[in-house]
């Protein structure tokens, strides 16, 4: 069998998808923009490449059959860079997002939709066999979101405390990718793919205590006072508005919960908890 080429390869999902394929005897190549540094295993075939210089992406994929992408690259880069891609890829394996799921937490305005679509669209239109995983928020989002302040202290000032997601694990999302790219039957197949429990994120953050050892005292903020806060550490605009707002239409009712995961790997998904102690230090000062 070819190597299967991971883009992404050195972030939160694309890393566990190298892990598990490894895990699984199969060979992988991962485009990596700076190959020196990715910190992968040295099985792994690290292949220099940059999603936004498409004339980077052919010795990538040269020899490869299936692809698993992630993309966070520019807009700008989309078209030239799925049209090398999808020139080469017999399968290609896509990070998406729950974007045609009717659940408020995904219908609210985000400017990356647009570009989601674009992709989503070039790949059905290559004819190549496709896959798109449809996440929702990830449990790593929490150490974007709450790291900094817990190793600081035991305080944690977040907004909308009640509004409910259902967390899934980056491992969960990568073993349904790793079936999608070595298994038959998931072409065409739109996945969303959720944590098995709907939790606050005052309970998440209660989880995450207990996953340290220590007692958080959790203090809701105003969603002005959040925007302010979150702008004063770097965070873009866009990023804070999408959020707040997706978390004040998640109010009041329960996060969607699927069982696909289970239904493609036959292995449950990994509780919040689970996922809290094994990213405890990542919490810790
Ligand atoms: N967070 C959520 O709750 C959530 C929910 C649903 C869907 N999603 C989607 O998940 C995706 C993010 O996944 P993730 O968290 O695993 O990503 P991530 O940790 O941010 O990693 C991004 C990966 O893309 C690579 N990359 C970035 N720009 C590149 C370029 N120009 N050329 C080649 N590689 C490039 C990075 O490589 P370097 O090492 O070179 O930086 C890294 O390996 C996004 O598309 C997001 O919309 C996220």
């Amino acid at each position: 069998m070819n190597p299967i080429l991971v883009i992404g390869g050195t972030g939160t999902v694309g890393r566990q998808v190298v892990s598990q394929l490894l895990a699984r005897g199969v060979r992988v190549r991962a485009l990596a923009r700076s190959p020196a540094t990715t910190g992968l295993p040295p099985q792994v075939d690290v292949a220099h490449g940059d999603l936004t210089l498409p004339e980077t992406l052919d010795g990538c994929l040269d020899g490869t059959d299936a692809v698993f992408l992630v993309w966070t690259a520019p807009p700008s880069a989309v078209a030239p860079a799925l049209e090398r891609i999808l020139e080469r890829a017999q399968r290609i394996v896509f990070l998406s997002a729950p974007i045609k799921t009717a659940h408020p937490l995904f219908q609210q305005p985000n400017p990356l939709r647009v570009m989601v679509e674009q992709i989503e669209r070039l790949i059905e239109a290559s004819g190549r066999q496709w896959t798109f995983l449809r996440p929702g928020m990830f449990a790593a989002n929490a150490l974007g979101w709450w790291a900094r302040q817990i190793r600081a202290g035991d305080v944690v000032r977040w907004p909308y405390l009640a509004a409910p997601t259902a967390p899934i694990d980056e491992r969960d999302i990568a073993a349904v990718a790793v079936r999608a790219l070595c298994d038959d039957g998931h072409a065409g197949a739109e996945y969303v793919l959720t944590g098995p429990q709907s939790l606050s994120q005052s309970e998440q953050l209660s989880i995450i205590g207990r996953a340290v050892g220590r007692s958080l005292k959790i203090v809701g903020i105003s969603p002005d006072e959040a925007r302010r806060e979150l702008l004063m550490i770097g965070w873009p605009l866009p990023a804070v508005n999408m959020l707040l707002a997706a978390w004040a239409a998640a109010i009041g009712q329960p996060a969607l919960v699927t069982s696909t995961v289970f239904e493609i790997t036959g292995t449950p998904p990994h509780s919040f908890l689970d996922w809290a102690t094994d990213n405890a230090a990542g919490f810790r000062a």
